[in-house]
């Protein structure tokens, strides 16, 4: 009897997240053998047992298109809201799907929380295996994941558009990219971009030093300034309190100590959901040019994945087919240099991957003299 893979896509959507179903999918089928079901948005859909067959013909023609053709939702497994007023512990459910489709193995294509809902499978004896996928770039283990060099290329682009306009209007431009609490996007967009300043949550900023790098182009003739800010970035002040807050949610002992250090968290991520606005408004007081605000948003995860992005997912797909073939389970497929890597889920989940402080993308910008606010 043939044996059968489960795919899911599970978090935020990414470039290149088809390319990869489609690779996990034609080659578990042409050089394994195995039968492909797909599970409909993420991890609440296969405790449903939601799920279409993935046959050849279902696999042909997506390579190209942006979004995940099965869907996707931010779950966690062992507390999902099911309608009741409180999350529940979903596993026990999920492994009975598992063991009614006699699954050889479930991928679980995602970021940093589908590394951390896998892991929480494969502790229960459910045999999954990985793909990073992230615009931002942060999933620990892997040289980069599919979907952020698209993202990179659209914010690049933005950058490259904005700055005709500032340039005309002798106007600081303030780029608000995604990216989450790692600076990637921002940096690489930034350096890509030209930009004069690229604030990243990795390095907190000081809004004057910012302010006088725009005065000292201005002194020096240029009457305007790109500013590429990740949307994590923050303040020294902000900074601390932040690492406070997040050191709460890791550390803490129990899911009730859990929800409540999340809660103090989510208060302190809202109230700086304007966070970028008051920045520009700071820089306009400051040194008296205008400033407009762009917030790239959405924009940065939809569309066509790069040739890039189509090229590691298909690398990567292959390889966690083979990987489930050989029985080599409980992994996140890695990209690193031309090889992928199998690297145990213990090792990756739980973990960020930020931009190093001796990073040479930020030792190049400093080279340039580009302001990074510190
Ligand atoms: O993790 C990908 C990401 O696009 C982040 O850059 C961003 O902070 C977040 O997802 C936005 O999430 P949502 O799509 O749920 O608004």
């Amino acid at each position: 009897m043939p044996r059968t893979i489960g795919v899911l896509t599970a978090g935020g959507d990414s470039p290149g997240l088809n390319a990869a179903i489609r690779a996990v999918g034609k080659s578990a089928q042409r050089s394994h053998g195995m039968h492909v079901i797909g599970f409909r948005d993420g991890f609440r859909g296969l405790m449903q047992n939601r799920f279409i067959r993935l046959d050849s013909e279902d696999l042909s023609g997506i390579l190209t298109k942006g979004g995940t053709v099965l869907g996707t939702s931010r779950e966690k497994v062992h507390k999902m809201d099911v309608g009741n007023g409180r999350p529940m512990d979903m596993r026990p459910m999920i492994r009975k799907v598992v063991e009614q489709h006699n699954l050889t193995a479930l991928v679980c294509l995602g970021g940093g929380g589908t590394q951390k809902n896998a892991l929480r499978l494969w502790k229960e004896g459910i045999p999954v295996v990985t793909l990073p996928k992230t615009i931002d770039n942060d999933v620990w283990g892997t040289d980069t994941a599919f979907g952020y060099d698209t993202a990179l290329g659209i914010a690049t682009e933005a950058v490259d558009r904005l700055h005709s306009t500032a340039h005309s209007h002798h106007r600081i431009m303030v780029v608000e990219v995604m990216g989450h609490n790692a600076g990637w996007l921002a940096l690489g967009a930034g350096l890509a971009g030209g930009a004069d300043s690229i604030l990243i949550p990795e390095v907190p900023y000081q809004i004057d030093a910012v302010a006088d790098s725009i005065l000292q182009r201005k002194a020096g003739g240029s009457s305007f300034s790109i500013v590429v800010v990740s949307e994590g970035a923050m303040t020294h002040a902000e900074r601390g309190e932040y690492d406070v807050l997040r050191s709460g949610v890791d550390q803490a002992r129990n899911d009730d100590d859990e929800d409540h250090a999340r809660a103090a968290l989510d208060k302190f991520e809202e109230a700086r959901s304007r966070a970028t606005e008051e920045m520009a408004e700071q820089l306009e007081a400051l040194t008296g040019l205008e400033a407009r605000v762009t917030i790239l948003g959405h924009v940065q995860r939809g569309g066509i994945p790069s040739a890039v992005d189509r090229v590691l997912a298909t690398r990567l797909g292959t390889a966690a087919a083979d990987a489930v073939a050989e029985g080599n389970l409980g992994v996140m497929i890695a990209s690193r240099g031309e090889e992928a890597v199998p690297v145990p889920l213990e090792e990756v989940a739980g973990r960020r991957k930020t931009v190093p402080a001796d990073h040479a993308w930020i030792t190049s910008a400093r080279r340039l003299g580009v302001n990074l606010g510190d």
